[in-house]
This record gives C-alpha cells, sequence and structure tokens, in this order.
C-alpha cells in the first residue's frame, strides 16, 4: 500500500516539530569535525512546490510554517530550521516569501558537510523520481527504492560511528507504529551510540503508547518523548497531534524543545493545544 503522499502535508505543524528537531539534532553533528552519517528510513520526495496542487489541495503549510516564517518573536532555538527555509525560498528564484518547502533530505542537505555520508531510502515509484532528481548534485548521498527499515539495521553501524537515524513512516499500515520501535531497538543493540528520531502521528492515543511501553521495556536507555498535539485526543479518525521519540538526543535538546513548544501553541495552536516533553527512559 503505497498511498500516502507527503507533497500533500508539506510544512504542516507536524513538519514544524519534526524538521525543528532535525535542525537541531544535525546542526548539533557538525559542532564535530569528525564526519557522520545521517540515514533516512522513509525520505519522501526531498523538496516540495507549495504552488502545487497537492499543497494547495489541503493547505496545510498554511497553518503550519506559513504562520512563523516572518515572525521576528520565534525563538532562537528554531533559528537553524526556519533560516534554513528562508533562505531555501530567496534562492528558489519565485517570487513568493514561501514557494518552497524541504522534505527531511532538503534539511540534511543544508546540514552535512563533505565528511559527512547521507542514506537515503524511498519506496513510492514517483517520489523516488523526485528524489534522485533532488539528490543530483549532491555528494556522498546514497539514494535506494527500498524499504527503509531494513535499510537501516543494513547500514549500523556506520564506520564513522557517529550517526542520526531519522525513521519517519507513513503509517498507513498500523503495524509501522511497532515496526519502526523494534527497528530502533535492533539498530540500538548494534549501535547504541547513534541518535535515533522516530516521529508519530497522534490518531489513537493507545498506539502511542503501546510504542511507549516498547520502548521502556526495551534496553534502550535515553529516550525523550516529545508531544505537540493541536486537539484533545478523540476516537474519531484524523491526526490531533504529533510526537517525536529521540534516543540519545543532544544535551541541550530538551531545553530548546522547552523554548520551542509554548512559541508553536502561541503561534498554530488554539485554546485546545497542549505539548508535553518528557524523559521516557533515562540515560
Ligand atoms: C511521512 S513520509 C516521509 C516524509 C519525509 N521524511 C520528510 O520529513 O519530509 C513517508 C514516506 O515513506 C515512504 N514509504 C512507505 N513505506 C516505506 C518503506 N517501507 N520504506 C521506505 N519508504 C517507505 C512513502 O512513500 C512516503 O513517501
Amino acid at each position: 500500500m503505497l498511498s500516502y503522499r507527503h507533497a500533500f502535508h508539506a510544512g504542516n505543524f507536524a513538519d514544524v516539530l519534526k524538521h525543528s528537531v532535525l535542525s537541531l539534532v544535525l546542526d548539533y553533528m557538525t559542532r564535530k569535525e569528525k564526519g557522520f552519517c545521517y540515514i533516512d528510513s522513509h525520505s519522501g520526495a526531498g523538496m516540495y512546490q507549495l504552488a502545487d496542487e497537492y499543497a494547495q489541495k489541503t493547505g496545510e503549510y498554511k497553518d503550519g510554517i506559513a504562520k512563523i516564517i516572518n515572525d521576528d518573536e520565534a525563538p532562537e532555538s528554531l533559528e537553524p530550521y526556519l533560516s534554513l527555509i528562508k533562505s531555501l525560498n530567496l534562492t528558489s528564484g519565485i517570487s513568493n516569501d514561501l514557494d518552497v518547502y524541504p522534505g527531511s533530505p532538503g534539511i540534511a542537505k543544508a546540514f552535512v558537510r563533505r565528511q559527512d555520508s547521507s542514506h537515503l531510502f524511498e519506496l513510492h515509484p514517483t517520489d523516488i523520481q523526485h528524489l534522485e532528481d533532488f539528490c543530483q548534485r549532491w555528494r556522498k548521498v546514497f539514494v535506494k527504492q527500498s524499504d527503509g527499515y531494513k535499510g537501516v539495521l543494513g547500514l549500523i553501524p556506520p564506520p564513522s560511528r557517529r550517526g542520526v537515524v531519522l525513521i519517519d513512516p507513513p503509517y498507513e499500515l498500523k503495524e509501522d507504529y511497532q515496526k519502526a520501535v523494534k527497528t530502533i531497538i535492533k539498530a540500538y543493540e548494534k549501535f547504541s551510540t547513534g541518535t535515533y528520531i522516530l516521529w508519530y502521528p497522534v490518531v489513537k492515543r493507545e498506539l502511542v503508547e503501546q510504542m511507549s511501553h516498547t520502548f521502556s521495556k526495551s534496553s534502550v536507555k535515553n529516550v525523550l518523548q516529545v508531544e505537540f498535539c493541536l486537539e484533545n485526543d478523540t476516537d474519531e479518525y484524523g491526526m490531533t497531534g504529533t510526537g517525536l521519540f529521540i534516543v540519545n538526543p543532544p544535551w541541550q535538546l530538551a531545553t530548546q524543545l522547552e523554548e520551542i513548544l509554548p512559541y508553536m501553541k502561541a503561534k498554530l495552536g488554539s485554546n485546545d493545544t497542549s505539548y508535553t516533553l518528557k524523559q521516557l527512559v533515562a540515560e
């Protein structure tokens, strides 16, 4: 089943949280000279045009990135993310403030250096084409149209012993919730010092609780969980919130999120909006 297209959702509130965290993690990784390996299990297209029919059909970016891109009050912790979006739009050659929005490979491309390598997995026949086009002038990137869960396990541990793994499935299949966590648990057994970022939607609360439970009873240590819910949980269908599990986060990430979350609530949320940040598993 491959009906999910991220082009409908690019730049929405969930992307703001996921990509601001990814930017902070990658920014941190580049503070050491030694190279690192970036692995993206579910990459999507790489870059999105917000004027296209997909983004315009849902307009989700209008309630996400569009609300903060030009805001002078944005906290310093959002700077790596927002300055990247601004610079991509300045160089897009199109006329508006917000014409393009990067997917996770677009974010990574902006941070990685000559000494870093990137491995991108994507299954969708159209998005893999877009992704390959996007990566054409990118050195040390390896793009594969194959299963990202297996891809992660095949690359771990990276030779540099420094790595960031993003796992961002579409959750079209209910099994993705557990498969994603179990992939990180297996990867951690081989590479316990890597940083792993797992994105999830809040659609059914019990599925998120099961993910937390699986992490808590595993051997994985140092798991930070952040969640931003636009609305209260509901039994009806639809994503009301979003979250991330971050294994081995950079040491300042929790403090940076304490700045980002209230700002996101003020700019993107309503009275029903809530957020949580907790150390799910101790170091
Ligand atoms: C949520 S989107 C990824 C968004 C992207 N990470 C970003 O932040 O911009 C999920 C993507 O995973 C792809 N996909 C689904 N199952 C996959 C699998 N087993 N391995 C690799 N890619 C997969 C889908 O085609 C879709 O493009």
